[in-house]
């Protein structure tokens, strides 16, 4: 007893001497979101310990997804004495974070500066799912308040700088810039002086052009320069000297930095805030072989603004609107988690959202827009279709017709007939931004699966908008998919799934199970479109295999039963996540049993973070979990949402939320950084489902 109480004095002191450490609301994520609003927008901050400093904004870079720098600083005077309140500056002390909380759109910070004043950073990505045209622009928001913590008066100054690393995957590349002001708005331009369209270093993309503006208010300067030159001038005297480096360099010589610093003058109680934009300016975007060939696809925002600086100045200017919307947005996310299944659900979905919209970008024009998707980080293929499906509960949930724009182009490239394989096409390019298809028929094969996935979101997507059009328009190739999956469903050939680094197997359950599901779709969708023999006809198919199905692929002898990972395997299991799908349709195709079957063994199999995917290895897929999650009985499916949540606070990645890690350590699989990945639209899973999303 003594020995306890002494041990809880002993607690408390610590707490009390380490109050300088920042509390992290719902969850410390792995990394953090900063401005994620694209394929080539994507900059976070890492926080796990393999890569990370914790998530503290004062001390370390920001990184584009895959871990290079994008240099972005932050540095404040107060009564004289600077501090760094962003990135790793050298030489110059860091302010205290208080706290970080994200929402579905934002991540804030609160620092406390030597006690003196107090800073809130908003980093905001507005997602406007059903406004095009602000969804549209590919720009995020930064907002810093100041105010005094002491109860005096402060005179103060805010500094802050991107370097040109923002415009190149690759830091030897030399870059170009220019400053300007338009409406009231100052801006630096900065952009690869020799653009490569359509290409990419490490990811990024080597096109286009990157603002940072604000409001050109009284107090402001700015100058572009050397990083030590310009953070310098500010460090010295809290203002810039309003020129122009002309001195056009590699990114990495003398690091160019574009800085702004801005009088606040004697900062008080009441909060004085200044507004930054940041964005990326592409007026072309995709390469596309569609129904008219080979064509180049615009940035959608070019139907709405002639050009970058109208379009800058639309978004900043409309900072009060676009946060009222994504606070909208915000509330309803948090409103419907709660409600289906709590907090720490909310925790993951609110994590995922600008993961899952920051891999996706609007292309097109206003009368034919298309939501191109980029894998990433498994790879760059470009509308990965086993991607867009466990992405695609995102979308349903928050919008269907965006489904629909990410299935649009794989009809049109199928039907204008420039893939020549029965099945349905894995990708639509080997590399984004490039959609330039298959036309050699030697894509990434998943044939099953990508069949598969395309009739249960094709249902899924005309359940949700009532498009029937939609389902008669595309019915011969939907037909085609079906034909194959009256073939290949009952006993699946050697084949890989979406799950394609675990290996090609024969005979895999949970792949059959999507087969036969989708068949039974293809019976709803000819029933929609008044084919009442062929609905017949693939009912009766489904109905068959999944008798034989309910024998071939669960071992109902042992203790606890459950399915296993191919037919003729017993002492195998495996995620039976593509059940989920007869949920998602409400075909009602597979018996009660299996649901409550599967729902009893998975804790009988956990690990500390959750279920391994199946009998070959301990990792497991994040995605699919909550897919399991949202079909299992309450207890078992909060056990695998609050093991999720334990992994976003506990694991050692620094890398965005990972689908794929190994359920004891909470690490990366050795060799395999799956990061980033669209794919998390999927914790979205439960608010896709008939009885929430409607
Ligand atoms: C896209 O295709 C173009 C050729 O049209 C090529 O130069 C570019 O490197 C490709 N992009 C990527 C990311 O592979
Ligand atoms: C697939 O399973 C069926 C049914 O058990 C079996 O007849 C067939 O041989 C299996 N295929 C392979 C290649 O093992
Ligand atoms: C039912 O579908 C099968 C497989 O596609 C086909 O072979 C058969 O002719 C169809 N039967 C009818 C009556 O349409």
């Amino acid at each position: 007893m003594q020995i306890l109480s002494l041990l809880g004095v002993l607690g408390g002191l610590l707490i009390n001497q380490v109050t300088a450490v920042s509390k992290f609301t719902p969850a410390r994520p792995p990394s953090l979101p900063l401005a994620v609003k694209s394929p080539y927008l994507s900059t976070w901050f890492p926080a796990g310990s393999s890569g990370g400093n914790g998530g503290h904004l004062p001390g370390q870079w920001p990184t584009f997804w895959t871990g290079q720098i994008t240099g972005w600083a932050g540095l404040i005077r107060v009564d004289g004495n600077v501090f760094t309140w962003m990135g790793n500056t050298k030489d110059i002390k860091t302010a205290d974070q208080v706290a970080y909380e994200y929402t579905s759109t934002r991540s804030v910070f609160t620092l406390a500066v030597d006690g003196k004043v107090s800073m809130k950073i908003t980093f905001l990505s507005p997602l406007t799912p059903k406004d095009l045209k602000r969804q549209s622009l590919i720009f995020s928001y930064m907002q810093v308040e100041v105010t005094s913590m002491d109860g005096s008066n402060h005179d103060v100054q805010l500094y802050t700088d991107i370097s040109a690393e923002w415009v190149s995957g690759d830091s030897n590349d030399v870059a170009q810039w220019d400053f300007g002001t338009t409406d009231g708005i100052s801006y630096h331009k900065v952009w690869k002086q020799t653009q490569m369209l359509f290409s990419e270093k490490n990811d990024q993309s080597e096109w286009g052009n990157i603002y940072y503006a604000t409001d050109s208010t009284s107090g402001l300067t700015y100058q572009s320069g050397a990083d030590t030159d310009v953070r310098g001038a500010f460090a010295k005297s809290g203002k810039l000297a309003n020129s122009k480096d002309n001195n056009f360099r590699a990114i990495n010589q003398n690091w160019p930095v574009f800085g702004y610093a801005i009088d606040l003058g004697s900062v008080g109680s009441t909060a004085t805030s200044i507004l930054f934009s940041i964005g990326l300016c592409q007026e072309q975007a995709i390469q596309f072989l569609g129904k008219d060939g080979l064509v180049v696809l615009p940035s959608l925002w070019k139907s709405y603004f002639s050009d970058d600086v109208s379009a800058l100045s639309f978004f900043h200017k409309d900072y009060s609107e676009s946060s009222k919307l994504s606070t909208q947005l915000d509330d309803k996310i948090s409103t419907d988690s709660i409600a289906v299944a709590g907090q720490d659900y909310l925790t993951l979905t609110s994590l995922a959202a600008r993961q899952a919209f920051g891999a996706v970008q609007l292309v097109g024009t206003s009368d034919k827009t298309y939501l191109f998707l980029k894998e990433i980080s498994s790879n760059g293929n470009t509308q990965t279709v086993d991607v867009v499906y466990p992405a695609s509960p995102i979308f349903m949930y928050l919008n269907p017709e965006l489904l629909k724009l990410l299935l649009d182009p794989h009809f049109e490239n199928q039907e204008s007939g420039h893939y020549p394989n029965k099945w349905a096409i894995h990708d639509l390019g080997t590399h984004f931004p490039n959609a330039t298809g298959h036309p050699d028929g030697l894509d990434e094969a998943m044939p099953l699966e990508e069949c598969g996935n395309n009739l249960i979101m094709v249902l899924a997507y005309a359940q949700r908008s009532k498009n029937t059009d939609y389902l008669k328009q595309h019915y011969p190739i939907l037909q085609q998919w079906a034909e194959y999956l009256v073939q290949d469903s009952l006993y699946p050939q050697d084949q890989l799934s979406t799950d394609d680094f675990a290996g090609h197997l024969v005979n895999q359950t949970n792949l059959a199970l999507k087969g036969m599901v989708a068949l039974e779709a293809m019976s709803q969708i000819a029933s929609l479109v008044g084919e009442t023999d062929d609905a017949k006809n693939y009912t009766t198919i489904a109905h068959d295999y999944i008798t034989k199905w309910m024998d071939l692929g669960n071992n109902k002898n042992d203790n606890p039963p459950h399915s296993i990972l191919n037919y003729n395997n017993p002492n195998t299991h495996g995620l039976l996540y593509n059940l989920y799908n007869d949920r998602l349709l409400g075909t009602k195709l597979v018996p009660d049993s299996i649901y409550k079957q599967q729902s009893d063994f998975y804790p009988t199999i956990k690990g500390s973070y959750g279920v391994p995917l199946d009998t070959r290895n301990q990792y497991t897929k994040s995605d699919w979990e909550i897919f399991v999650a949202a079909i299992a009985e309450t207890e078992t499916r909060d056990m695998f949402i609050q093991d999720l949540v334990k992994w976003v606070n506990e694991t050692p990645t620094s890398k965005p939320f990972t689908d794929l890690y190994e359920t004891a350590t909470g690490a990366f699989p050795a060799g395999i950084e799956f990061k980033a990945r669209p794919v998390m639209g999927g914790m979205f899973a439960l608010l896709a489902l008939p009885i929430v999303g409607g």
